[in-house]
């Protein structure tokens, strides 16, 4: 057994790395990019600039911004060959199944991003899955909706742009709507990092064998597809609409997801660092009664979700697990009014999510850590010898 002598199941109490990106505590529900607490950016800064701050530590100058922002454009182009391998799937392929594949094909198409060194080659690298990323998850909604693909305007801010390639029309000129944007903007900040989570641990030790950023990445957007983890967002709605169905008896859910013998979990509820309160769920929460109010939607599915949290904070089984509403818990329901469909929702996480990602990933190869190779404590059979099949 290599001397290991105690394992620690899911890493609960394993620190995997020393990181100065973002910062937890867990108990007083404080979330920091680069020491800026994440109530501030997410009204003051732009996804663009907090992309910038999550990977190079600093909030960039106009000029770091602005070039930037056109490295990003000249590579928003992807080769025309890639659609072909979207073509291949079929139009009810899970997006994120879809956008993990699409990632990995990238490198096809972009060899030079894989054996990045040097701090310039990671730069070119990054600036590619910045500004390709956005494209490939536009193309996911457009082949479910049998859509044509949107080519995107590069005249557009980046969150703006995105919108475009997601909803555009193909006979109507694109209209951008500055509430939408907003708030769209603020939602991938808020999912922008987390410091060791399960999908960003995937693209560090993925990473950590030098396969390259986009497979890292690859592999990051399929551990954040569980339901478990990202996916909780789509699973969240998917609860709360069977809840409605069932003429909005949450007491029956509540009382299922305290029974031992039921698998059903209250879906966005519980998390393994914030044991008070989840700071993005508030901050959420409270977007989207304005962005609701503002668009003029009203959704009983919002009303659902409120009157659950209610219920379950003030429950024994909840308040002794600590268990919260997190950030997938209210994040479907403003989805969900900027036109979202359900099973684009954990794509938006990706999105939102991609910087932390590349943020990490750089960090480790500049710190040069070594590929990650956990130990075991083995439980299995002795030696014994081979039996012919005859005598088996
Ligand atoms: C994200 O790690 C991150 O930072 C992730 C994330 C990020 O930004 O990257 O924050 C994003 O993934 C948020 C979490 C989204 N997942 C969900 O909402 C799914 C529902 N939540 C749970 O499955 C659970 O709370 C987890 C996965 C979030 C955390 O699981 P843990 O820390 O492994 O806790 P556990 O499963 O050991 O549960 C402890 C106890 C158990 O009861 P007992 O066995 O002690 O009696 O709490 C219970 C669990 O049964 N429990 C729940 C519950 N979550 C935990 N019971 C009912 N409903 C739930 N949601």
């Amino acid at each position: 057994t290599g001397g290991i002598t105690t394992i620690d199941p899911g890493y609960k109490n394993t620190g995997s790395c020393e990181s100065a990106i973002t910062f937890l505590d867990g108990e007083k529900g404080i979330l920091r990019y680069r020491g800026y607490s994440i109530e501030e950016l997410a009204e003051k800064a732009d996804f663009l600039e907090v992309c910038f701050l999550l990977i190079f530590g600093e909030l960039p100058t106009e000029e770091q911004l602005s070039k930037f922002d056109k490295d990003i454009k000249e590579e928003s182009q992807v080769d025309e060959d890639m659609k072909k391998i979207l073509d291949g799937f079929p139009k009810s392929a899970h997006p994120m199944g879809v956008l993990s594949s699409l990632t990995s094909a990238l490198i096809a198409f972009n060899p030079g991003s894989v054996d990045v060194d040097s701090e310039e080659e990671m730069y070119g690298a990054i600036v590619k899955i910045l500004a390709k990323f956005p494209v490939l998850a536009a193309w996911t909604m457009r082949k479910r909706k049998s859509l044509p693909l949107d080519y995107g305007d590069n005249s557009l801010g980046y969150v703006e742009n995105l919108h475009k390639m997601m909803f555009a029309k193909p006979n109507e000129t694109y209209v951008a709507n500055k509430i939408v944007n907003e708030a769209l903007d603020k939602l991938l900040i808020l999912h922008a990092d987390h410091e060791q989570n399960c999908s960003t641990s995937t693209v560090r030790i993925v990473g950590s064998s030098h396969a390259g950023l986009f497979a890292s990445l690859s592999a990051g957007i399929s551990a954040l597809w569980g339901p478990l983890h990202g996916g909780a967002n789509q699973a969240v709605i998917e609860m709360l609409e069977a809840i409605k169905e069932d003429g909005g008896d949450t007491a029956k859910y509540i009382a299922k997801a305290k029974d031992k013998n039921d698998p059903f979990r209250l879906m966005g509820f519980g998390h393994r660092v914030y044991k008070n309160f989840d700071p993005r769920a508030k901050i959420i929460k409270k977007a989207a009664d304005e962005v609701l109010g503002d668009l003029g939607i009203e959704d009983p599915v919002l009303d659902i979700a409120k009157g659950l949290a209610e219920v379950a904070l003030k429950d024994e089984y909840f308040v002794q697990r600590k268990l919260y509403p997190n950030v997938d818990f209210y994040s479907g329901i403003i989805y969900r009014a900027l036109g979202i469909p359900t099973e684009m929702f954990t794509v938006m996480f990706a999105l939102g999510r991609l910087p932390g990602w590349i943020a990490q990933w750089r960090e480790m190869r500049l710190r040069k850590e070594p590929i990650g190779r956990p130990r075991q404590i083995y439980i299995g059979e002795n030696l014994r010898a081979f039996k012919e099949i005859s005598e088996r």
